[in-house]
């Protein structure tokens, strides 16, 4: 009874020092995920679709949208790359706050131009459009929200309608456009709603596509800091 008590509590310590054993492999194997996954999870996230359209040379107006309303936040980040690179290049930039400098969706109400201005709603519109009539390239940077454009973005866009109607008394000189974004998702598929938008919007317009950056896996305030997408964003706006 006594050996045999003996051997189960050998048994029983080898059985520890194995777990242990076991318990450590998995914790060294684990870190080493964590680490792999990070390093990846920092460089393969980036994912963008560029375009082989050569820059003209011509130096351009380019108006650069930004949907967020946190302030340095990714989507400032990546707007801010990409207008140093533009800025290099020699052509002029400004941006546009779109939820710092929000404005209401268009109401339908048809009265477009009647009072001379592209829209009677009076409201930070009247800052934007005196802006898009001086834009050679529309750059509409965004936060990924529910799989689309942010709701500040979006409102924007619907704003663009007077310059749409057939009675329009003027129209912008916008001829061609990018777009940026970034979102927490992982998945380049959470981008498709906005980017099919986008496409479509532009055959609309008949404005050419420069460009489109799209950034995943970043979400809290200062992801984006360093990350590799912002070379891919300078180069987009050296190459504008
Ligand atoms: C209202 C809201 C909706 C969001 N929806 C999505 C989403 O559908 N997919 C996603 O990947 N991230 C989503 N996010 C996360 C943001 O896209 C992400 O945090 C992004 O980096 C924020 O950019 P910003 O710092 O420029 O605001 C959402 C965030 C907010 C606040």
């Amino acid at each position: 009874m006594q050996d045999s008590r003996n051997d189960t509590e050998q048994g029983g310590r080898k059985l520890t020092r194995r777990g242990l054993f076991l318990g450590t492999g998995a914790a060294a194997l684990l870190a080493a995920g964590c680490a792999l996954f990070q390093r990846f999870s920092s460089t393969a996230s980036v994912k963008v679709e560029s375009f082989s359209t050569p820059a003209s040379g011509q130096k351009k107006r380019i108006l650069i949208i930004t949907g967020s309303g946190r302030e340095n936040g990714n989507s400032d980040i990546l707007a801010a790359a990409f207008a140093k690179g533009a800025r290099e290049a020699g052509h002029s930039v400004e941006l546009f706050s779109s939820a710092r400098t929000p404005m209401l969706a268009c109401m339908h109400c048809e009265k477009c131009w009647s009072t001379g201005k592209p829209c009677v709603i009076e409201d930070n519109f009247e800052k934007l459009w005196p802006l898009l009539e001086r834009t050679d390239l529309l750059v509409f940077c965004s936060p990924l929200y529910w799989y689309n454009f942010s709701g500040h973005i979006k409102c924007v866009m619907d704003r663009l309608y007077p310059y749409s109607k057939k009675e329009k008394l003027r129209d912008l000189p916008i001829k061609e456009s990018m777009l940026l974004m970034c979102g927490e998702s992982h998945f380049l598929r959470s981008f498709t709603g906005p980017a099919e938008a986008y496409r479509q919007t532009l055959g609309f317009k008949g404005w050419k596509d420069r460009g489109r950056l799209f950034v995943t896996g970043v979400h809290k305030l200062g992801d984006m800091a360093g990350h590799p997408a912002l070379a891919t964003a300078e180069d987009m706006g050296r190459n504008a």
